[in-house]
């Protein structure tokens, strides 16, 4: 342990909710910029993590995805964080990413604050998201409960100081302390393989100071501390406790919710890598097995109809409006065919990650996948096809289907 001093630090707070209900909104009000409107399609499809500095101190937001297939990010986002702020959308309601959220938050023991948002629409009934969230155990403090509910709006900032103050009163109450001399240790929140730059890891710094020149262990991976950047796109020479930051120089890209540390010795680093990356390796396939045996098992008992997911991707819209509808009408009432997510362009790690949620098969028309999306395919054992003819692809997947039902 380390005799440095413990100071206050910022909360990490994350935000969670059901798909489209504002969360990436409230932060870019928030930061005051606009990454919502850049994101594909509108979907949050990471974790971003953002520090800010206001009136009432500093607040480190890290925001989730609401899609279903997020799930894990959802759970290792509350376990990463002091305080969950639950965006419901006051037109919508509570809805399954909602109470996902409150039950993650309940499993991490993290105190919450609800952010009723999209106040300033007609149809905005706030009323039905406390009653409704009381059936869950998220009781508002004026119905003599403990948690503080917000009305905001991310579009006209209506609310948005008191959720502030909200979250600045939470946190008071943690007493939250770091010792910032220690060495750096946290919490890797995504990571990407950059074409230009490699690996790049973002990390949230939980403890200590991470610094240019570090040697880091993270997950399955390790490295020399190239270079760090805020999120404002700066270099800079180290980040303290609570503080979000970009690193390059790990050896491969370590997975959202991985511990990472800083170790004094690179031959010490590289071992524990290996180490872990050999017992990775074991549990990965006996955890294969396991899912094959249980496969076979449920299709001798078949009761619902069998599926088959697809993650699709293509080189133009045309074709993949043409091939996904095509895909579609196969369906039957013994087997259904899902395209669970396309889109045009190549296969990303995204992509791959999405069909490892829905265990789909990635297909790609007339694109390829990059690099990253080939390390998970690879290493999770997933099914990647290529096309160029869609009345292959079509007969290939009626194929599957009718094996399914052997
Ligand atoms: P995911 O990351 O995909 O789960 O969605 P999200 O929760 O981050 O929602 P996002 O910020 O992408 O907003 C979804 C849509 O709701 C966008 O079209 C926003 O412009 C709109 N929106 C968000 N907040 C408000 C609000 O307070 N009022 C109104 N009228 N629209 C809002
Ligand atoms: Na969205
Ligand atoms: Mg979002």
């Amino acid at each position: 342990s380390y005799e440095g001093e413990e100071i206050m630090r910022s909360p990490v707070v994350t935000v969670m909710g059901h798909v489209d209900h504002g969360k990436t909104s409230l932060l870019d009000y928030i930061r005051r910029a606009k990454v919502a409107t850049g994101e594909a399609g509108g979907i949050t499809q990471h974790i971003g993590a953002y520090h800010v500095e206001d009136d009432h101190g500093g607040v480190t937001f890290l925001d989730t995805p609401g899609h279903a297939a997020f799930t894990a990010m959802r759970a290792r986002g509350a376990k990463a964080t002091d305080v969950v702020v639950l965006v419901v959308a006051a037109d919508d309601g509570v809805m399954p990413q909602t109470i996902e959220a409150v039950e993650h938050s309940k499993a991490a023991e993290v105190p919450m604050v609800v952010a009723v948002n999209k106040i300033d629409k007609e149809n905005a009934d706030p009323d039905r998201v406390k009653s409704e969230l009381s059936q869950h155990g998220v009781i508002s403090e004026e119905w003599g409960g403990d948690t503080q509910f917000v009305h905001v709006s991310a579009q006209s900032g209506e609310g948005i100081e008191n959720l502030l103050e909200s979250i600045q009163l939470v946190s008071e109450v943690l007493e939250l302390k770091a010792v910032p001399e220690a060495p750096g240790k946290g919490v890797v929140v995504e990571s990407r393989l950059d074409k230009g730059r490699g690996p790049v890891a973002t990390v949230l710094v939980q403890n200590g100071t991470l610094k240019r020149g570090d040697i880091v262990l993270a997950g399955l991976h390790y490295g020399r501390v190239r270079a760090l950047t805020n999120e404002l796109g700066k270099q800079v020479e180290e980040v303290g406790p609570a503080m979000p930051v970009e690193i390059q120089g790990l050896d491969g890209t370590p997975e959202a919710g991985d511990d990472f540390m800083v170790l004094d010795d690179e031959k010490k680093a590289r071992e524990v890598a290996n180490f872990r990356q050999g017992k990775y390796r074991e549990v990965r396939l006996a955890r294969q097995q396991k899912a094959k045996l249980e496969n076979m098992f449920s299709q001798m008992g078949q009761e619902e109809a069998a599926k088959v997911n697809i993650v699709l991707k293509a080189d133009v819209q045309g074709s993949l409006e043409a091939i996904k509808g095509a895909l579609e009408e196969l369906s039957t009432d013994e087997v259904k065919v899902a395209v669970v997510s396309s889109g045009v362009g190549g296969i990303t790690g995204t992509d791959a990650n999405l069909a490892l949620a829905s265990e789909a098969i990635v297909v790609g028309f007339n694109v390829r996948a990059d690099a990253a999306a080939r390390e998970i395919i690879e290493r999770e054992g997933l099914e990647l096809r290529y096309y160029s003819v869609i009345y292959h692809l079509i007969d290939e997947v009626k194929q599957a289907m009718s094996g399914m039902l052997e």
